[in-house]
C-alpha cells in the first residue's frame, strides 16, 4: 500500500497510523519510508535505518537510503558512465552528477520494497512516499523503463556479443568492464518484469491522502488521472485533518466546517467509486505508536488497513463488428487536455505532464485510428480500416 499526496498533508502520519493499526490487528507489517526527507522515525519515535527495526510486536520499520540502494544496483553502470564522461574531459564533479541516471533512485527504491514483498516475512508492506510527483515517477517507472528497454536491449545484446578488442578499435572511449552489460540487462529485463508484475498485482494499491483544501484536492485529482493512465490502481482517498463536530461548534471554526463539508462531498463524487476515509484533526501532534494506534482505529473503523477497498480497472481491447475498440479508464480526464495518437504500433496518450505508449495487439496495430473520445471517465479509441475519401487520401 503506497500512501501519497501533496507535501505536508499527512502522508507519513497516515501511513504510520495504518501500519500500527494493521500490526495491532495481527498483520505482520513493514512500514517503509521512501521519501528522502525521512520523518517516519520521528513519527514512530524510533531511530530507523536501512534495515528493518522492530518498533513493536508485529511492526517493523525502515528508512530506505536511495543512494545506497542505487549504488547497490547501478554501481558498475555508474562507474562506467563516470569514466566515460571523464574521458570526454568532463570535470569529475559534473561526471558524478551525470552518472546519476534519471529514475535510478526510484528504481532502486522499488527493487528494495520488492525484495521484502517477495521475502514473505510480512502480510502488509506500507510505503510512505514522497509528494505526488515523485510517487508518479516511482509507480509509473516500471512501465516507462519497459518501453525504453524494448528499444535498448537488442542494441545492448549485440554490443555485448562483440569482442572487446574489436570494439575498442572502433571507439576511442573507454569500454564498460565486463559485467556492465549483464548488469543492465538483468536490471532492465528480469527485475523490471518483477516490478511490473508487482505494480499490477491486485494486492498493490495507492492511497491518496488529502486535506479539505482546494489546492490539495486538485493535485490529488491530477495524480489519480495520471496513475490511471499507467493502470496503477488507487483504492481509497484518506481525508486528513477533518474537524470533528465538537470542534466545528466553536464559532471560529464554523466557516471551516462548512468548507470542509463541501470539499468532502466534492471528493466523494470526484473520486467515486473510491471510498473516502476520514482522519480527524487531533488535539496534538500525532507522534508515538499509541497516538498513531488511536488515529489508525478512527481511520480504519470500518475497514481493514491491508484490504484493497476498490478494484482497479484496466485497459480493455474489444472487437466491435469490423472495428476494434480500446477502453482505458481515465477518471478525471478532460478530452481537450488529452492528446491521442497511433505511433509505431503503440497507442500514445499524452496528458498535461505524462505520456504513455501502450503497445497495441497485432490485430489492432495494423488498423487506423478512427476516433478517440472520453465517455464517462473512460478514454475510448476506435480502430478500423479507413473507408471512402479518407482511405484514398492516405
Ligand atoms: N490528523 C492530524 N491531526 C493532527 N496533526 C496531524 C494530523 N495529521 C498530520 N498531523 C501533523 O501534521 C504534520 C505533518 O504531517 P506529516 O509529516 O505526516 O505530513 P507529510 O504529508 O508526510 O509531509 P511531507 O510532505 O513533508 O512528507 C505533523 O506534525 C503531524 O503530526
Ligand atoms: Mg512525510
Amino acid at each position: 500500500m503506497l500512501y501519497t499526496g501533496k507535501g505536508g498533508v499527512g502522508k507519513t502520519t497516515t501511513a504510520a497510523a495504518a501500519s500500527v493499526c494493521a500490526a495491532r490487528r495481527g498483520r505482520r507489517t513493514l512500514v517503509v519510508s521512501a521519501d528522502a526527507a525521512h520523518s517516519l522515525g520521528d513519527v514512530l519515535g524510533d531511530r530507523l535505518g536501512a534495515t528493518p527495526v522492530e518498533v513493536e510486536s508485529g511492526l517493523d520499520a525502515l528508512e530506505l537510503d536511495a543512494r545506497v540502494e542505487t549504488r547497490r544496483h547501478w554501481g558498475r553502470v555508474q562507474e562506467f558512465l563516470r569514466s566515460l564522461f571523464r574521458h570526454q574531459g568532463i570535470e569529475s564533479v559534473v561526471a558524478d552528477e551525470l552518472a546519476m541516471l534519471p529514475g535510478a533512485e526510484e528504481f532502486a527504491t522499488l527493487l528494495a520494497v520488492e525484495q521484502y514483498a517477495r521475502g514473505g516475512t510480512y502480510d502488509l508492506i506500507v510505503v510512505d512516499c514522497a509528494p505526488s510527483d515523485a510517487t508518479l515517477r516511482l509507480a509509473t517507472l516500471p512501465e516507462v523503463l519497459h518501453g525504453m528497454a524494448r528499444l535498448a536491449l537488442p542494441a545492448l545484446r549485440a554490443l555485448a556479443g562483440v569482442s572487446a578488442p574489436i570494439l575498442q578499435r572502433l571507439v576511442s572511449a573507454p569500454l564498460p568492464a565486463s559485467g556492465v552489460f549483464a548488469d543492465v540487462e538483468s536490471l532492465l529485463y528480469d527485475k523490471l518484469a518483477g516490478l511490473r508484475r508487482r505494480i499490477s498485482d491486485p494486492t498493490t494499491s495507492v492511497r491518496l491522502v488529502v486535506t479539505p483544501e482546494r489546492m490539495v484536492i486538485d493535485e490529488a485529482r491530477r495524480t489519480y488521472t495520471e496513475l490511471a493512465l499507467f493502470e496503477v490502481p488507487c483504492d481509497a482517498v484518506v481525508m486528513n485533518r477533518t474537524l470533528t463536530r465538537e470542534a466545528g461548534r466553536e464559532p471560529f471554526f464554523s466557516d471551516w466546517m462548512r468548507v470542509q463539508e463541501r470539499h468532502l462531498r466534492e471528493v466523494k463524487s470526484a473520486f467515486a467509486p473510491l471510498p473516502v476515509l476520514t482522519s480527524p484533526l487531533q488535539r496534538e501532534e500525532v507522534v508515538g505508536v499509541d497516538r498513531l494506534a488511536r488515529l489508525g482505529e478512527r481511520i480504519f473503523a470500518d475497514h481493514e488497513p491491508d484490504a484493497v477497498l476498490c478494484g482497479g480497472s484496466r485497459v480493455r481491447f474489444e472487437r466491435d463488428g469490423m472495428d476494434y475498440v480500446v477502453r482505458l479508464p481515465l477518471p478525471g480526464a478532460r478530452a481537450e487536455a488529452l492528446d491521442v495518437a497511433k505511433l509505431d504500433g503503440n497507442l500514445v496518450v499524452t496528458t498535461r505532464a505524462r505520456r504513455r505508449a501502450l503497445k497495441l495487439p497485432r490485430s489492432i496495430a495494423q488498423l487506423a485510428l478512427l476516433q478517440a473520445r472520453v465517455d464517462d471517465a473512460v478514454l475510448i479509441v476506435r480502430f478500423g480500416v479507413l473507408r471512402g475519401a479518407a482511405a484514398e487520401s492516405t
